[in-house]
């Protein structure tokens, strides 16, 4: 369990549904944090590794990090029904967004953790990212950037333990939450649908009572263990 408090939190996506939740919550919880967006006084973009080189200047020494940027749909993409419908545009984009931008987040931010004493760097992810889950099919750009990311994730875990033997790196799935992304799947919805603060002070829950020993691993908003 933690039992430190956050000090000083980076949010990379802070203007999406989720990400402004933890943002605000984290705020409610005393904790300096800056809120990193497309847009606003704390500029980057996922598709420019010199614009996130400069955000990570811009934070300084932080001992959170939560990247809750993604993309599942936008002008002329679609998750996919089928193979028929695999486009290279629409599947590098979703590679660029869900798994290579966060990637370079990584590799901006894991080396400004301290090398002492907690340090978190979580990102989200989704459950239809696990390659074992898979039994339904289609979607096939963001399960298959997603679980890019989760793999990013494990080897880059590895790494920080390296650095920082208290240091956590996670994948986190939010659950079916009320935003943008979800709002044209949210008929289709397994279960109940989450705001985003529910979701958020969920996610904040489960990364408190994660300890080293579950870094590398991908985690739902009740803190269930989802397999690769
Ligand atoms: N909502 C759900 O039901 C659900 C379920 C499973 C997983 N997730 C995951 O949760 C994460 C957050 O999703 P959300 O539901 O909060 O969606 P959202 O409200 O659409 O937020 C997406 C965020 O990503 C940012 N973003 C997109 N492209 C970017 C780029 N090129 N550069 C920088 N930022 C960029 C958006 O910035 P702008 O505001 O500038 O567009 C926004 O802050 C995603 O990874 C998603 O896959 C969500």
């Amino acid at each position: 369990m933690s039992n430190s408090p956050i000090r000083r939190a980076a949010i990379f996506g802070a203007s999406g549904g989720i990400g402004a939740a933890i943002a605000s919550a984290l705020e409610a919880r005393g904790a300096e944090t800056l809120r990193f967006g497309r847009s606003g006084p704390l500029p980057f973009d996922l598709t420019d590794e010199a614009s996130i080189a400069t955000a990570a200047e811009r934070a300084g020494e932080v001992d959170f990090v939560f990247v809750a940027t993604g993309m599942l749909h936008a002008p002329g993409i679609a998750p996919e029904k089928s193979v028929a419908a695999i486009a290279p545009e629409a599947l590098a984009a979703s590679f660029a967004l869900n798994a290579i931008g966060p990637a370079l987040i990584a590799k901006h931010m894991l080396p400004r953790l301290p090398r002492k004493g907690r340090a978190v760097f979580a990102a989200l992810s989704a459950r239809v990212g696990s390659i074992e889950d898979n039994r339904l099919g289609g979607w096939h750009g963001y399960r298959a950037s997603k679980a890019a990311l989760n793999m990013l994730i494990r080897g880059f875990s590895i790494e920080l333990a390296r650095r920082n033997r208290e240091a956590l790196a996670v994948a986190l799935h939010p659950g079916t939450v009320d935003t943008a992304l979800s709002k044209p799947f949210q008929a289709s919805a397994p279960k109940g649908l989450f705001t985003s603060e529910e979701s958020a002070a969920r996610l904040l829950a489960v990364l408190d009572g994660l300890g080293p020993a579950e870094t590398g691993g991908f985690y739902a908003h009740d803190g269930a263990a989802i397999p690769f």
